[in-house]
């Protein structure tokens, strides 16, 4: 569970990644494409070449979808409760997948803000997107 620390590590990186959510969602999401092409199936009616607008709308809802996530870090069952209904009942996410966008995103948190980016915030990043994770794949079953 994430501690106050680790809460407010993910809130400070946040005000961080908002002005660049486009930018930032797109290269997690081309990272996610070419690193692990099976997960290229769910998304066979969007355009996947780099620099895309379909890579950088997505890219922006997954993301700011993250903010949201992290303005309501005490209360993520509610704050994601829409979104966990589409994942689960919608589009059937194999929840494997959630793991693989995870490490993707804190790849390209990495690069984008190295300095901030250290061992306790990465840590703190990591325990975040795992819940989120676990609440987007809740009502599988
Ligand atoms: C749609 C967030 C993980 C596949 C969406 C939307 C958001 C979102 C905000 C748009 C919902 C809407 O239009 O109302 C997230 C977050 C994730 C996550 C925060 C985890 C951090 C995944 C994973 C996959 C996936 C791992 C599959 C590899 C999709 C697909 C759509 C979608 C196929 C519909 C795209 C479309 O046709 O517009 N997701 N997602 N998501 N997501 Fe996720």
């Amino acid at each position: 569970t994430l501690t106050d620390s680790d809460k407010a590590a993910v809130v400070a990186l946040w005000g961080k990644i908002a002005p660049q959510a486009n930018a930032i969602g797109a290269e997690a999401l081309e990272r996610l494409f070419l690193s692990y092409p099976q997960t290229k199936t769910y998304f066979s009616h969007f355009d996947l070449s780099h620099g895309s607008a379909d890579l950088a709308n997505h890219g922006g809802k997954v993301v700011n979808a993250l903010g949201e996530a992290a303005k309501h870090i005490n209360d993520l069952d509610a704050a994601l409760s829409t979104l966990s209904d589409l994942h689960a009942y919608n589009l059937r996410v194999d929840p494997g997948n959630f793991k693989l966008l995870s490490h993707t995103i804190q790849v390209t948190l990495a690069i984008h803000f190295h300095k901030e980016f250290d061992a306790a915030t990465h840590a703190a990043w990591d325990k975040f997107l795992a819940e989120v994770a676990t609440v987007l794949t809740s009502k599988y079953r």
